[in-house]
């Protein structure tokens, strides 16, 4: 039953914790999905969402998990000549195998855990082959690696390739700035640095994307970046019954980060919990797993160097906390700290304190 659980503060890299008026927006009367009020709701998020990512592209929203935006990506933009998969974690993983799972053509571009992809790597990657598109995940929420865009999208344009984009645990915490960065696709959810409920993926699409999607023939109903468009432009629309209470949090979050906070601001506050919570993590004589110059500024992936993770979870659950291991084969010789969303650097201090009492 609902009243037996225990609600924790939740210091993972997404889910995370969603302010209370926020939630309170998810009990609002249900509305029609093809009234002129549902239209209006979908315009107003679509321009603050241009505006959250810099870029006039299309936003289209897919009301599934952003597993589901990738898959769309795939789909809709990758054809004979296949995709170029960027791999440097397990969400980058998870990719390639959604590639793959749909019959498409997916080289893998290896790059060590804890470090990102470099201009010349991509460059000779992309000099060997022609492919329509290169796979990069923004933040790689399993190593806390924030790969830099801005460096490495002039190569993929160099040779012809749309860019497409995870910003999953990235978008709205990181710099995005997706029309000077000339990205395709770029999507997220909101569980993360949105600090929204999780059921709503979305992201910009650029008129390449579009022309590209096209075509390619079985691209699939629910995804079908073409369909959503055609209604998105029809009194803004979606094809299928969308998650409507997530939009009432969606419009109300992003009018707070664009009109209040400001998206910069925003970017600046993760980027001061990140550098505190790296400073901490030296100062306790434990090493960052990312390569320092591309740690991201979401979520800090630590080596756990003499400290016992599953015991401090379970410590750490007793005062209250939801505790992040390390990510799959991680699990125990790391753990990470998220810092995203609407965390304050006040939250993170107290929590990495009770982490160095717990750990004495
Ligand atoms: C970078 C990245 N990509 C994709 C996903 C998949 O998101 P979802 O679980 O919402 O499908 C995650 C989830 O943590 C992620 O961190």
């Amino acid at each position: 039953m609902i009243e037996n659980i225990k609600f924790l503060d939740l210091f993972i890299p997404g889910p995370v914790n969603v302010s209370k008026d926020c939630r309170e927006k998810m009990i609002l009367p249900i509305i029609a999905h093809r009234s002129p009020e549902m239209g209006n709701l979908h315009k107003d998020i679509t321009s603050y969402l241009q505006k959250l990512l810099f870029t006039q592209n299309d936003i289209i929203m897919s009301t599934s998990s952003s597993t589901g935006y990738m898959e769309a990506a795939i789909r809709n933009c990758v054809g004979e000549k296949g995709v170029l998969n960027v791999i440097n974690g397990a969400f980058a993983e998870r990719w390639y195998d959604i590639a793959k799972a749909n019959g498409k053509e997916a080289d893998m571009l290896e790059i060590p855990w804890g470090k990102a992809v470099d201009r010349k790597t991509l460059n000779e990657a992309l000099d060997q082959k022609e492919y329509d598109a290169v796979c990069i995940t923004h933040n790689e929420t399993s190593t806390g690696v924030m790969t830099p865009l801005k460096d490495i999208y002039k190569t993929v344009k160099d040779h012809n390739c749309l860019l497409l984009v995870d910003s999953v645990s990235g978008a709205g915490g990181i710099e995005a700035r997706i029309d000077d960065w000339e990205i395709d696709v770029f999507f997220f959810g909101l569980q993360k640095c949105m600090a929204l409920s999780p059921g709503l993926a979305v992201g910009s699409v650029s008129k390449q994307a579009l022309e590209k999607a096209v075509t390619i023939p079985n691209r699939g109903l629910y995804f079908d970046f073409i369909d959503l468009k055609k209604y998105h432009d029809k009194n803004g629309m979606q094809p299928a019954t969308p998650v409507i209470p997530i939009y009432y949090q969606l419009q109300y979050q992003l009018h707070k980060i664009i009109d209040e906070e400001g998206i910069e601001n925003r970017w600046a506050r993760h980027t001061i919990m990140a550098d505190y919570t790296r400073n901490w993590a030296k100062n306790k004589g434990l090493s960052l797993f990312a390569d320092e110059h591309v740690a991201s500024n979401t979520v800090t992936c630590i080596e756990s160097k003499g400290i016992h993770v599953s015991k401090l979870k379970a410590d750490l659950m007793k005062k209250g906390y939801f505790f992040s291991e390390g990510y799959g084969k991680f699990k125990e010789s790391n753990f990470r700290i998220a810092h995203m969303g609407d965390r304050t650097l006040e939250e993170v201090k107290k929590y990495l304190k009770t982490i160095d009492d717990l750990t004495q």
